[in-house]
């Protein structure tokens, strides 16, 4: 047999299957799959780039089945249960083809398994490798061949047997205001879940990304290191089995999450799966970010490699208080402070309802008259007469009770029709059903109604604010309740396809009660992410530093706040909140306006300051320095390094002062190794008062080899030195290195 199928513009050669080793391989990684015709398909090897014989010889094989199912495989973790119209719910996987080319410029290899016992049900096995970076991709597709219904009880992705027994878990919890906290822990015996079960917020409570060491220990570097995560929407399912089960010692697996999301697939219909991405390094987990990061900018995040402005959101300033004095104010000061976009939040909307709180008017996309009676035009003009472009924050997938379009279509929204739902946010908010088309228009003539009367709205903030609470869709029928989970995350996708077709250019953020949804799914779509709603720049710097994990620099968010946090009640000095903001996309979130004159003039200098360090910051490789989970150290320290290494930015932060502290050493790390570098302090506290390390010119070897030591991260002021209008604490010091290679 052999036969050429064109699949998406691509060549896969189908080959003639004896007992045969398939390899796919990035620049440095190797993945090896044994393919038997009529026999299961087994899974061999994931690491460093080798030569297959010397992978098989050294004995850093496993064999393990590649997709265990419910049928053959029932006391051993399985990835996949189907249950036919009958009920027989096993299956017998067996491979009847292998095809191997280039799609899209990626090399893949898919092996397609035919269920034996029903022979209509095909599972293809798709791994795929980019040849620029170490990223390779997993997925499967169900094919229901038949002409009635199977349904699918679970349907992984991936799974990835791993050859350790000793391996350690990175992974992020949190909520909102909490995002992304980051634990390190071993991976004990037994089974370890990481999961969510809702199609909106995906990634409240879990994040659908985890690094695992796999030496006992997880280290920046000198460590070996597989990262994942999962490319999608909806809920997810990460399984981590430790245990004898297996014949590999660690067995992950992840997809789709299987509860309460049994999926009817329909005779001569076939579903996807989402895909989940992986890097393999023996470079420690430093290198496994830095390889997700490149990854992003340049095959996954929209528009990656673009620069991404400096704004001003309005809603820690002035939140529902939307009124053309307030917002007025805020645009004419941000553009004194060098600020390049202004966004208008929540509360500009509601032509019967005006939106003055979170209880009322999502659905009614028409201005508040009785808050802006000349509506957004006028504030548009004044944006651009500043120089600066526009954005709108908009919620497009909710309602509230109180609104017209609820008055008019109560069966849009989620919920059971014979019990009272459970509201979300200010009592009365719901989510709209995206199963039901008409719902599909209304959600992207928002968009579209939005861009068509202002063609000049450069950036919207896409917001949602609400979990799935409810279930049941009043659009799907009762038989197809199970499909809900991933018909809606599919019908998301369409939307949000729809409107990128019509306005590729226009620049959304994504937003969830701040990052509950950090998700590599929406990225294609979206060009930033609002990595937290916390305003407490300490806090920040813990939730920043757990996202930049996984997600890069130019993707997250940050935004200065006011002095005095709401919600830690910390108050934390301009410098440092402005320093926290600066590791990622810069922006700021309060009324400029409250600012004292000394603190103006370090807004403006910052804002001046970050704008020459942005390409460095936005596109350059992260090196982590010192963690702020290592709690003993209270010292926080990363750089970015750009790609051809001439420029890097080093950021320190010392969190709360203590008497007679240690002089912590900053080793650095990526710069060329055979080069000396010029320092410079990135917008010192006080003018014309650097650290006294900016000026000097240092060697490569030295600032990674010894490292530096910057006593003003330690120093209290001393006494008799009255605190300034720029710090009312000694806590929180920062300072911010830009490096400059001398040739
Ligand atoms: C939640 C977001 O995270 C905030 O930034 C803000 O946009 C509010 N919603 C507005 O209601």
């Amino acid at each position: 047999m052999k036969k050429t199928l064109l699949i998406l513009g691509a060549i896969l050669m189908a080959i003639a299957v004896q007992a045969k080793n398939y390899s796919i391989s990035t620049p440095n990684t190797t993945l090896i799959v044994t393919a038997t015709e009529g026999e299961p398909l087994l899974f061999r090897y994931y690491g460093a780039r080798a030569e297959m014989s010397d992978i098989f010889a050294a004995g850093r094989t496993v064999k393990q089945e590649a997709y265990p199912a419910y049928g053959t495989y029932c006391e051993k973790p399985f990835a996949s249960l189907v249950k036919q119209h009958d009920g027989d719910n096993a299956v017998n996987f067996v491979v009847e083809k292998v095809e191997q080319g280039t799609v899209d410029g990626l090399s893949k290899l898919t092996i397609s398994l035919r269920d034996t016992a029903h022979p209509t049900l095909l599972v293809k096995v798709n791994y795929s490798a980019y040849s620029d970076c170490d990223i390779v991709k997993m997925n499967t597709e169900y094919i229901n061949e038949g002409k009635r219904p199977v349904v699918l009880q679970k349907y992984m992705s991936a799974v990835l047997p791993i050859q350790s027994d000793n391996c350690v878990l990175l992974h992020l919890d949190g909520s909102s205001k909490n995002e992304c906290n980051e634990h390190i822990e071993p991976l004990t015996n037994g089974v370890r879940v990481i999961s969510t079960q809702s199609l909106s917020q995906m990634a409240k409570y879990n994040n659908a990304s985890f690094m695992l060491g796999l030496d006992g220990r997880l280290e920046e570097t000198n460590c070996p290191v597989i990262a994942g995560s999962l490319i999608w929407m909806g809920n997810f399912h990460f399984e981590f089995h430790n245990t004898l089960q297996t014949t590999s010692p660690t067995l992950f697996m992840g997809g789709i999450n299987p509860a309460a999301s049994d999926y009817t697939l329909m005779g001569k219909r076939s579903l996807a799966t989402p895909e989940m991405v992986f890097t393999y390094t023996n470079n420690g987990k430093g290198e496994a970010t830095r390889t997700f990061h490149r990854w992003a900018r340049h095959h996954q995040l929209l528009d990656g490699t673009k620069e991404r402005e400096v704004l001003l959101n309005s809603w820690e300033g002035v939140h529902f208080d939307t009124t053309p004095e307030s917002l007025q104010g805020m645009v004419t000061d941000f553009a004194k402070l060098g600020g390049e976009m202004f966004v208008v939040d929540d509360g500009w909307f509601g032509p019967k309802y005006p939106r003055n709180n979170d209880k009322t008017s999502l659905g009614d996309w028409g201005i508040a008259k009785s808050k802006l009676p000349n509506g957004i035009r006028p504030l548009i003009d004044l944006t651009h007469k500043n120089g600066m472009k526009f954005g709108i924050w908009i919620e497009p997938e909710m309602v509230n009770v109180k609104s017209e379009l609820y008055e008019k279509h109560p069966d849009w929204v989620l919920r059971h029709p014979d019990f009272e739902p459970n509201y979300g946010r200010g009592g009365g908010q719901m989510l709209l059903d995206l199963t039901n088309p008409q719902v599909q228009d209304f959600v992207f003539k928002v968009v579209d109604d939005i861009l068509t009367e202002n063609p000049d709205v450069y950036y919207i903030k896409w917001d949602n604010n609400m979990g799935m609470r409810n279930a049941s869709s009043q659009y799907l029928p009762k038989a197809l309740q199970s499909n809900l989970q991933v018909d809606f995350t599919l019908a998301l996708e369409k939307i949000l396809k729809r409107i990128r077709a019509k306005y590729p250019k226009v620049v959304i953020q994504l937003c969830a009660s701040g990052g509950t949804r950090l998700n590599y799914g929406f990225m294609p779509y979206f060009q930033e992410m609002w990595t937290s709603d916390q305003t407490d720049a300490f806090h920040r710097i813990q939730i920043q530093w757990g996202a930049l994990n996984f997600y890069p620099s130019n993707m997250l968010a940050a935004h200065v706040g006011s002095a005095y946090s709401k919600y830690t009640q910390r108050l934390i000095p301009i410098k440092f909140r402005f320093d926290v903001a600066s590791m990622c996309r810069l922006g700021m979130e309060m009324v400029p306006a409250k600012l004292n004159p000394a603190e103006r003039e370090y807004a403006q200098r910052a804002i001046a300051e970050y704008k020459k360090i942005r390409p460095v910051v936005q596109q350059g490789d992260l090196y982590r320095l010192i963690s702020p989970y290592e709690g003993d150290k209270n010292l926080t320290s990363l750089m970015y390094v750009s790609e051809n290494k001439e420029k890097a930015v080093l950021f320190a932060y010392r969190h709360l002062i203590r008497e007679n502290l240690s002089q912590p050493i900053i080793r650095l790390q990526g710069l060329n190794p055979n080069a000396k570098y010029s320092i410079r302090e990135v917008a010192p506290e006080f003018v014309n008062k650097p650290v006294k390390i900016s000026g000097k010119t240092i060697s490569s070897k030295m600032l990674m080899e010894e490292g530096i030591v910057m006593p003003e991260l330690t120093n209290r002021y001393k006494s008799n030195v009255p605190l300034s209008e720029v710090r009312a604490t000694n806590d929180w010091r920062s300072v911010v290195l830009e490096l400059t290679e001398v040739k």
